[in-house]
């Protein structure tokens, strides 16, 4: 009988391994793939009687091939072989094992992760080991690796723990707040920045949503931005950009006339723009009602009197003016009130036909003032009036209104 061929698996360690000490020349070059040749046919043969067997009608002729073929083939082999004195593990036909000579073929005893008649299958031991639940286990020629899943780290068999991702400072790039995450780990920025696809944090421009006042200009910084009030105004330029009203000494009149318009009272009213603030007066062309109409003798010439100076240049003021028709004639009284606390009284000649429907006037002036408005451009120069209000009445009671008109844009 021509070799028997081992099938089982051993360690390195087995003491099966006894190495040949009469290797003989002469055969080294046994064609190692004949002999594969020749043992895969036996095990074909083998595998065909296998199933030929199930077949009971087919059992006799098959056999009788089989051993005809199994004869013919020993026959050769065992003729050759036993001719030329074979040394089977000359070739080292067992690949990932130790050849062991035996009387009629060999043995091939397989490294641990190896099977075959050759040792030529790598044995899958995912299919029989636990990795830990966290692991993938990955077959290797020979061998295995138990493979933490993606974020945590270990032997892949005891322990799986998650890795701290975090304590690599680059992780999450610039500008990043790293978070630690069973498994992962969370990349976000810090304030002023966004992701920008995913991993990078970039530069959040705040000056697209115009986080300034209207009257600033934004600049955008990195993970910041800086409002700066434009030239002629000044303030934190978030929240307030007020003009830079510098007190540039404009002036302007305000004369009010009678009710009908046909004449003029001596009215005479002067606000100012000046570097400490606006200074309002007003220039009386009597000096009092009691001392004309007991002198009857008024002069003419204007008398300046300051109501109030160093008013806010930044800020809405208000202005009220009563002119109060006496029954004396050629000199009448205007009241004067600034901010309603800076008041004066002065005369005034109303040099009208009062007395032509026999009633006593009141007359009320009242109008809102500030140098510059914050709300138009710093280059405009000038004064911003609002809320004005005229009207005459009865002065037995001001709901006899005799006339009356207002603009009104604010409180
Ligand atoms: C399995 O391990 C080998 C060797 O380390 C490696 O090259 C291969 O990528 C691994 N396969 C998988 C699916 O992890
Ligand atoms: C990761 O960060 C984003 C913001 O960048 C946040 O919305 C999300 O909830 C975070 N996820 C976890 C798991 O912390
Ligand atoms: C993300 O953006 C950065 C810079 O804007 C770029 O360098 C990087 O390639 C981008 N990554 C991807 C995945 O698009
Ligand atoms: C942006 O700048 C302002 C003013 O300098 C500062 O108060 C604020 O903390 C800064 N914000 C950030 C996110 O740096
Ligand atoms: C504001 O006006 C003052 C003069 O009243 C001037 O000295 C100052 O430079 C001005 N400031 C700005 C920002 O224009
Ligand atoms: C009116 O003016 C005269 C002349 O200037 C002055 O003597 C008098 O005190 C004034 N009277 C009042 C009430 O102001
Ligand atoms: C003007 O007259 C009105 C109505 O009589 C009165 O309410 C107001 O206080 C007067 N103003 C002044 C400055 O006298």
């Amino acid at each position: 009988m021509a070799g028997r061929f081992g099938l089982r698996r051993f360690t390195w360690s087995n003491p099966m391994y006894l190495p040949d000490p009469h290797l003989d020349e002469e055969y080294e070059d046994v064609d190692r793939e004949k002999q594969r040749k020749i043992v895969k046919k036996r095990k074909a043969f083998n595998i065909k009687a296998m199933f030929a067997s199930l077949i009971v009608l087919q059992i006799l002729v098959l056999a009788v091939t089989i051993v005809l073929l199994w004869k013919a083939l020993d026959t050769s082999v065992a003729t050759k072989l036993s001719e030329s004195g074979a040394n089977w593990c000359a070739d080292e036909p067992c690949d990932h094992g130790v050849c062991l000579e035996a009387v009629d073929g060999f043995y091939c005893v397989c490294r641990g992760g190896w099977e075959g008649e050759f040792c030529e299958t790598d044995v899958n031991e995912c299919k029989t080991i636990g990795c830990h639940p966290l692991a993938t286990c990955n077959n290797t020629a020979g061998s295995y690796i138990c493979e933490c899943h993606e974020g945590y780290e270990g032997d892949g068999i005891e322990a799986c723990t998650d890795v701290d991702e975090c304590e690599d400072e680059d992780i999450c790039g610039p500008n990043s707040i790293c978070t630690n995450t069973i498994g992962s780990y969370n990349c976000s920025c810090i304030e002023g920045y966004r992701l920008s696809n995913g991993t990078e944090c970039e530069d959040i421009n705040e000056c697209l949503t115009s986080p300034c006042h209207d009257f600033a200009d934004c600049t955008n910084l990195p993970g910041n931005y800086s409002c700066a009030c434009k030239a002629q105004y000044r303030g934190d330029g978030k929240v307030s950009c007020k003009a830079n009203s510098s007190g540039d000494g404009s002036k302007i009149l305000v004369a009010a006339g009678n009710p009908t318009g046909t004449d003029r009272a001596s009215n005479n009213l002067e606000v100012y723009s000046l570097p400490g603030g606006i200074t309002v007066r007003t220039a009386e062309s009597a000096p009092n009602y009691t001392y004309c109409a007991q002198s009857k003798n008024c002069k003419w010439d204007a008398n300046y009197h300051s109501i109030v100076t160093g008013l806010d240049l930044q800020t809405w003021h208000h202005v009220e003016m009563n002119l109060t028709a006496m029954p004396i004639d050629y000199m009448d009284q205007w009241q004067y009130r600034v901010d309603g606390m800076h008041t004066f009284t002065g005369g005034a000649y109303f040099q009208t036909a009062r007395y032509d429907n026999g009633w006593n006037y009141e007359y009320v002036n009242r109008l809102k003032f500030q140098p510059r408005h914050a709300n138009f451009d710093a280059s405009f120069q000038g004064f911003f009036f609002d809320d004005i209000h005229y009207g005459v009445f009865d002065s037995t009671s001001s709901e006899n209104v005799i006339e009356e008109y207002c603009v009104s844009f604010e409180e």
